[in-house]
């Protein structure tokens, strides 16, 4: 059966229109005026609404064995949180530790996703040891769809790899055409500062950020960006959260260096008083690279508007309460992460868009197009065209509310963003023609994501 989106006013990275929108199946087949359609079509009045491609989050966590404990959502629960707030299309980060096998993490995390997922998703393969079996396990792993790698330059002994590890990957992505997004933080700058804090008996929540400093995420994003420049690999920090690191990415980037710029949600609207709040209060708070000094918000929002910073994500991350406070006794071990899969594109619209921060096009292009782009998904996905899959977001803007837990999809108890107004939100989501989300409630069909595939685009 077709479906007929009529009236809206369609809004794409470069370009604003109004036209009806007329998908066969799962792929956009016409775009136009006065369309002929067959008498079965389900018809959306999207008058008064604004029609925007699916949204895209680059960087998610949902399946994470990490800190001693596990992320809260399952595939199901983080993608219908996904698909309320507009996302329709992530990519989660396999994250398999220094001590567990590559390949057999990759198919865990896949088994783990399929069937379950309500929106279509891949992976980025995170390269935690560089060993004898890496460089076939992972052509396997890129044959199977999967484009993109990810390096942890930070949590050694557990996700971190050593530079040595870091260059025989960048080698290797540039072979395979492969882009490597890296988590930059000196891994051993953050344990020496951890354990002087704690030797001073400085345990609460509120010197997590003292122990990652942005000299130390700065000197991470700059060995990466050098580690780039001398490989030929095409490169993509991930959640830059800080002036000194944008520098150092901004630097590299102007010298011709391959590298792609990802800020993350809680990095431009919280800052570390959220992180300095007593108990767990401020453990809600804690993700790395920390929450930082608010002074950074108007660099990060200009580098955004300009296109320095080239994608939004979340680093969606859920542990509730009971999780956290397994940190009471030492802030090394609350579990690090703050979910936001269900509020990105609200919030980047309200604090972005409406308050005159983020042009409307730019705010599709750093929600959607770009991470299609860099990640070879367009224009199947990130855009609307014909012949794009009929990922929409049918957008109220004239919706007010607030973030809370109590309305929450994600598996948490608690918000990061909770008491934030919202001004607007998806009316209507579909995934490849499939309506599966009206005003806020999940209506559609479970488990009809799919992994997609992505051809290496990076030689
Ligand atoms: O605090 C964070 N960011 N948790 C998830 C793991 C990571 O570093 O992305
Ligand atoms: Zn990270
Ligand atoms: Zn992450």
């Amino acid at each position: 059966m077709g479906l007929l989106v009529k009236n809206g006013e369609i809004i794409t990275a470069d370009s604003r229109f109004r036209a009806d929108i007329y998908a066969e199946g799962e792929t956009i087949t016409q775009i136009g005026a006065d369309l002929t359609v067959p008498p079965d079509t389900v018809v959306i009045d999207a008058a008064g609404k604004l029609v925007f491609p699916g949204f895209i989050d680059p960087h998610v966590h949902v399946y994470l064995p990490f800190m001693a404990t596990f992320a809260k959502d399952t595939h199901e629960t983080a993608s219908i949180a996904a698909l309320i707030g507009g996302t329709t299309t992530y990519i989660e980060m396999c994250c398999p530790s220094r001590f567990d096998d590559a390949l057999k993490g990759y198919y865990l995390w896949k088994s783990k996703a399929e069937g379950n997922s309500a929106c279509d998703y891949s992976f980025h393969m995170s390269v935690t040891r560089f060993g004898e079996e890496t460089e076939s396990q992972l052509r396997e792993i890129v044959d199977d769809g999967i484009n993109s790698f990810k390096i942890f330059l930070s949590y050694k002994n557990f996700f971190g790899v050593e530079d040595g590890e870091m260059y025989e990957t960048l080698l290797l992505a540039k072979k395979l055409g492969v882009i490597v997004t890296a988590h930059c933080e000196n891994a051993e700058l953050v344990s020496r500062l951890q354990a002087g804090l704690l030797s001073e008996g400085k345990i609460g929540p509120e010197w997590h950020e003292p122990s990652r400093p942005e000299s130390v995420e700065a000197e991470g994003t700059g060995r990466f960006a050098t580690f780039l420049g001398n490989t030929g690999a095409t490169g993509y920090v991930v959640h830059l959260s800080c002036v000194p690191a944008l520098r150092a990415a901004m630097a590299a980037k102007s010298a011709g260096t391959k590298l792609y710029i990802e800020s993350v949600l809680p990095h431009f609207l919280l800052d570390k008083t959220y992180a300095e709040r007593k108990g767990v209060e401020g453990m809600k708070h804690v993700m790395s690279p920390p929450l930082r000094d608010a002074r950074n918000h108007d660099a990060l929002w200009n580098a955004l508007r300009c296109g320095f910073v080239d994608t939004v994500g979340t680093d969606h991350c859920p542990f509730d309460i009971e999780q956290k406070l397994l940190g009471s006794d030492a802030f090394t071990q609350i579990p690090n992460g703050i979910p936001g899969i269900e509020e990105r594109v609200n919030l980047l619209y309200t604090y972005g868009v409406n308050r005159g921060k983020l042009d409307i096009h730019r705010f599709v292009d750093a929600a959607s197009t770009q991470a299609a782009k860099i990640f070879g998904m367009f224009p199947r996905k990130g855009t609307i065209a014909v012949g794009s899959d009929a990922d929409l977001v049918i957008y109220d803007p004239n919706y007010r509310g607030i973030v809370t837990v109590e309305t929450q999809h994600t598996d948490n108890d608690y918000s990061g963003f909770e008491g934030m107004p919202i001004e607007g939100r998806p009316s209507i989501v579909t995934v490849r023609g499939t309506i599966q989300v009206r005003d806020g409630r999940f209506v559609g069909q479970k488990g009809i994501g799919r992994q997609l595939k992505r051809e290496p685009i990076h030689f």
